[in-house]
């Protein structure tokens, strides 16, 4: 009998593989980092091919290096950031251009149009979705009408369409022309394409973007017993490992950190931040700038529901102190740098770099640093940045609770950020209340790897994987209400200056 379960999740900045076994501990890992290329401001992409060849080389190497072959393993889930777009010729394999990033913001004509002859809303209606850059319709649009032979190929049927979890199944069960095509409901439920009470692609919104619809993938269930398919073995990758576990990587998190029950919410911090709440099977529409979005289906089951508040730029904006101020050598550094102060220094820096998702949704922001005095120092910026982190985070919550008439008593937290103590303690001195840790931080692999496990029987019933969740650690509040109250009226006069910095 096989003793695991792996799982690849191919993020924004990297594609790690994790091997878990039956009580969701981690046996091993391997993760490489891709290039972001950024032709000009505002667009993010990537190169599918060096993404294909990452997810082969992290695969290839923890297998080896832990002498695992495709019998050690029950099956494999993937997992991916979610929206971004790749176009290819289903014929060559070949990506007709680079993957437009969920973060790119070229479709800001696309998008604000939208609104303004009623597509917006049955958008809205239909896919639970605010015409926004970020959904991948707008994008796959830009594809077809500014990437030479496109049209003409997608006319032929010959250029296909997916997001990266797409791509990587498509490379992994395919021998020189490609494998099944083919995605899950939850990544399905953010291209504004997919109908969230048909579960199935919509003939209007499909006709909103001019999108044939010989270009998308079949949608299946996030745990599929019927397999997508298995690896082909034409790379370092063994052959046969079963495929079976696929779910956009915030809707991986959430079955990772075994939010089963509605009610039940999680927070990850990435690239950028996302919050999940579980509504159940219900459909629930926000009236507070969230979206509505699909959490996992297992199998035939129902599919779960959530209501989503994503944060476009969090963990970007420490990479962005690094990368393009130089005030930090490693992310980790900024926890040290932000120590040396006790407060911001009446500093507050909105990170608006891809304009503002929730619960604002306005492609047009701009990031602003404002209440700046002579005083400053880098370290009240390494602190403020910490704390747009947390801001941004409690502007989701209080959406959240709006719309869901319920009170957060506990946040459930995991992601890179999480190993900085001191943003988790302002998260819960910002928010008013603890915040929670589990041990294994990596939930969104493990998510892939339970959708996975429990379509090919290595685990039988979520119960038994709520048995694996083990708090870590959590931090207790010490703020008082009044310095809450001041922090956050600072905040909000900061989120201000992004929106009217466009009139
Ligand atoms: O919606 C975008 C999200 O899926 C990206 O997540 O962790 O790759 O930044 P991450």
């Amino acid at each position: 009998m096989p003793e695991f379960v792996g799982a690849v999740d191919q993020g924004t900045t990297s594609t790690r593989f994790m091997i878990f076994d039956h009580a969701g501990r981690e046996v091993g890992k391997h993760q490489l980092e891709h290039e972001q290329v950024l032709p000009r401001a505002g667009w993010v992409e990537h190169n599918p091919l060096e993404i294909w060849e990452r997810t082969q080389t992290v695969i290839g190497t923890a297998m080896s290096r832990h002498n695992l072959s495709a019998t050690d393993l029950a099956a494999l889930g993937i997992t991916n950031q979610r929206e971004t777009t790749v176009v290819w010729d289903r014929r060559t394999g070949r990506p007709y251009y680079n993957a437009i990033v969920w973060q790119d913001t070229r479709t800001d004509r696309i998008a604000s149009a939208l609104d303004r002859d009623g597509r917006g809303d049955v958008i809205r209606r239909k896919a639970g979705l605010p015409p926004a850059t970020y959904f991948s319709a707008g994008k796959v649009q830009w594809v077809l009408e500014n990437v030479e032979g496109v049209r003409a190929a997608a006319d032929r049927g010959d250029a296909i369409f997916g997001n990266t979890d797409t791509w990587l199944l498509w490379n992994l069960t395919g021998g020189t022309h490609g494998g099944v095509h083919v995605t899950d409901v939850t990544n399905a439920s953010r291209t504004m394409l997919m109908n969230l009470e048909t579960l199935d692609w919509d003939e209007e919104l499909l006709s909103f973007f001019d999108i044939p619809r010989s270009m998308l993938p079949q949608i299946r269930p996030s745990s599929d017993p019927d397999l997508y398919g298995r690896t082909s073995g034409r790379s370092a990758i063994p052959e046969g490992i079963a495929l079976a576990g696929d779910l956009g990587d915030q809707q991986a998190a959430t079955v990772g950190q075994v939010c089963f029950a509605p009610g039940e919410a999680k927070n990850t911090y990435g690239t950028g931040n996302f919050l999940l709440l579980n509504t159940g099977t219900e459909i629930v529409r926000s009236k507070s700038g969230l979206l509505t979005t699909v959490a996992y289906q297992l199998g035939k089951d129902r599919p779960v529901y959530a209501l989503e508040g994503s944060i476009a730029v969090t963990g970007s904006a420490v990479q962005w102190l690094r990368d393009q101020l130089g005030i930090i050598s490693g992310a980790a550094e900024v926890e040290q740098l932000a120590a040396q102060v006790q407060d911001s220094g009446g500093m507050y820096f909105v990170p608006a770099f891809s304009g503002l998702f929730a619960p604002h949704w306005r492609s047009d922001a701009r990031g602003a640093i404002v209440g700046l005095s002579r005083y400053n120092t880098n370290a009240h910026l390494a602190r403020a940045t910490l704390e747009s982190i947390c801001y941004q985070s409690l502007d989701v919550v209080k959406a959240m609770e709006k719309d869901s008439g319920v009170r957060l008593d506990v946040l459930k937290v995991d992601g890179g950020v999480t190993a900085n103590k001191l943003c988790m303690q302002m998260q819960a001195d910002i928010l008013g209340v603890p915040v929670s840790k589990p041990v294994v931080a990596e939930t969104t692999a493990l998510g892939a790897a339970y959708a996975a496990g429990l379509a090919t029987g290595f685990w039988s019933t979520t119960d038994e994987l709520r048995e694996n969740w083990q708090e870590d650690r959590s931090w207790e509040p010490q703020w008082s209400d009044d310095q809450r109250a001041e922090g956050y009226a600072g905040w909000t006069k900061a989120i201000g200056r992004t929106l009217d910095w466009v009139d």
